[in-house]
């Protein structure tokens, strides 16, 4: 199928790629021409595994293509809407501009039969209200919501837990269901479910579940909460409630909390949402959630704090990681950075490492310290602080080299990521999030 993608950001791009591996003939279409140049080029704009290899094949099959210029959307089966939906510089609710301008631009290039597919983020109403327009050109909105995660996203768009695609009523609703169905034939056909909904549901989809997974690691993080003052372990609690199969360990990671392009400000435009709807006591739990995660943050830079026996002025701390999760080289939200300029701005020496987030990190934190190569960060240092668990922290690091690098073995372990035990073997002093 001929399938154009508007936007090639975190999600653009990888849909893109991934359509034109399942054998569609795809052009994504992006504002900037920067972004377009890179990707033509068959580099990935930003650090995400596989997305490169799925790039250079397309690109040399001659079925991926990227271009700045809408036009070239005409004629396309489906056109997927993937640009973003950040929260609004005065307040928490999702800010529209690039999806109305998305759809206003793709308008006089549709045809009768196309499909446009929207898969932002939105609140629950927005394809309604951008129905009339799409659908005077005698094409049809449908909502297609993405649930991949960053890290992942090349196998969460191809072989996703589940499709979802809100139709409006009718026979053009059910047409472009059946559309879809063709795009993603390969997954419908390995058994993954497709669910079509109507326009409400498939956007209530995505929040609620982004909703439901927030909640689930505020929930530990409150529970942990509870742990520092019983001096009860909140890991094996996460394993032992875990597993109960109805509750499940997955999204049970305690430590500094979620943070990135998406949980934050997706529960945030949620609460927004559900009050302009008259039903913000539905949903006011999620600003628990945000206060519960936020407050983690703080209780990091406590726990180095008292690491450090009070003060952390003018201590050599070093921090491992900056990106909001490992395999991501995103800082959008990043609770790790932010752990890190909190500790800076308290007047301690901070100097952070990521195997691939730093470029991004130096951008937003130009007054922090940055070393690429970690064991150079952590020689002098004397506390050393994990925060985002990469496998060169949480599996490849051994705490005795570390130790040989270190001034003090003084370790806070954001992410409770690292067995104890190990640590003190090796001499440390290990200080856990709501571990004793
Ligand atoms: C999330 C959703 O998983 C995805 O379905 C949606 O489409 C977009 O938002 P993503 O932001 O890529 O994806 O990251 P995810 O892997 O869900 O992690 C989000 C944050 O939660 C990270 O900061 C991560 O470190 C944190 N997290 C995750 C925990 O603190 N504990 C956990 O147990 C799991």
């Amino acid at each position: 199928m001929r399938i154009s993608v508007i936007g090639c950001g975190y999600l653009g791009a990888v849909h893109a790629a991934a359509m034109a591996s399942l054998g569609h003939e795809v052009i994504g279409i992006d504002v900037d021409p920067g972004k377009v140049a890179t990707l033509s080029a068959g580099t990935a704009p930003f650090f995400e595994p596989g997305l490169e290899d799925l790039l250079r094949a397309g690109i040399e099959s001659g079925r991926l293509r990227f271009t700045t210029d809408i036009a070239e959307a005409a004629g396309a089966d489906v056109h997927f809407i993937a640009v973003g939906t950040p929260s609004q510089r005065d307040g928490d609710a999702a800010d529209l501009t690039y999806v109305d301008a998305a759809i206003a631009a793709l308008l006089p290039h549709l045809a009768p039969g196309q499909v446009v597919a929207g898969k932002s983020t939105v609140p629950v109403g927005t394809a309604a209200r951008l129905a009339a327009s799409v659908h005077a050109t005698g094409a049809t909105l449908v909502w297609n919501p993405e649930f991949l995660r960053e890290g992942w996203a090349v196998k969460d768009t191809l072989e996703p837990d589940r499709l979802v695609v809100g139709v409006p009523d009718g026979e053009a609703g059910a047409a472009a269901a059946d559309t879809l169905r063709e795009v993603f034939r390969a997954a419908v056909d390995a058994g993954i479910p497709f669910l079509v909904t109507d326009y409400a549901t498939s956007e209530l989809v995505k929040v609620a579940a982004n909703a439901f997974l927030a909640t689930k690691i505020s929930f530990i993080n409150a529970m942990a909460e509870i742990a520092e003052v019983t001096g009860a372990d909140v890991t094996q609690l996460s394993d032992a409630i875990g597993y109960d199969g109805r509750i499940g360990r997955r999204y049970l990671g305690s430590g500094i909390g979620f943070g990135g392009g998406c949980l934050p400000k997706d529960i945030r435009a949620f609460a927004a949402r559900a009050e302009e709807l008259g039903r913000a006591e539905s949903v006011s739990f999620l600003r628990e959630v945000d206060a519960i995660n936020l407050r983690r943050r703080d209780r990091a830079v406590q726990l180095v704090t008292e690491a450090l026996g009070g003060a952390v002025f003018d201590r050599r701390i070093t921090v491992l990681g900056a990106a909001f999760k490992p395999h991501s080289d995103d800082v959008r939200d990043s609770p790790a950075l932010d752990v890190a300029v909190r500790l800076h701005g308290l007047g301690a020496q901070v100097t952070v490492t990521d195997p691939e987030a730093i470029p991004n990190a130096r951008r937003l934190h130009p007054q922090l310290t940055y070393i690429d190569d970690r064991d150079d960060a952590l020689t002098g240092a004397e506390a050393v602080v994990l925060v985002t668990e990469w496998d060169q922290y949480r599996r490849e690091l051994d705490p005795v080299h570390a130790g040989s690098l270190v001034r003090d073995r003084v370790v806070v372990d954001g992410r409770n990521a690292w067995d104890a035990a190990q640590w003190r073997a090796a001499g440390w002093t290990y200080y856990g999030m709501g571990r004793p």
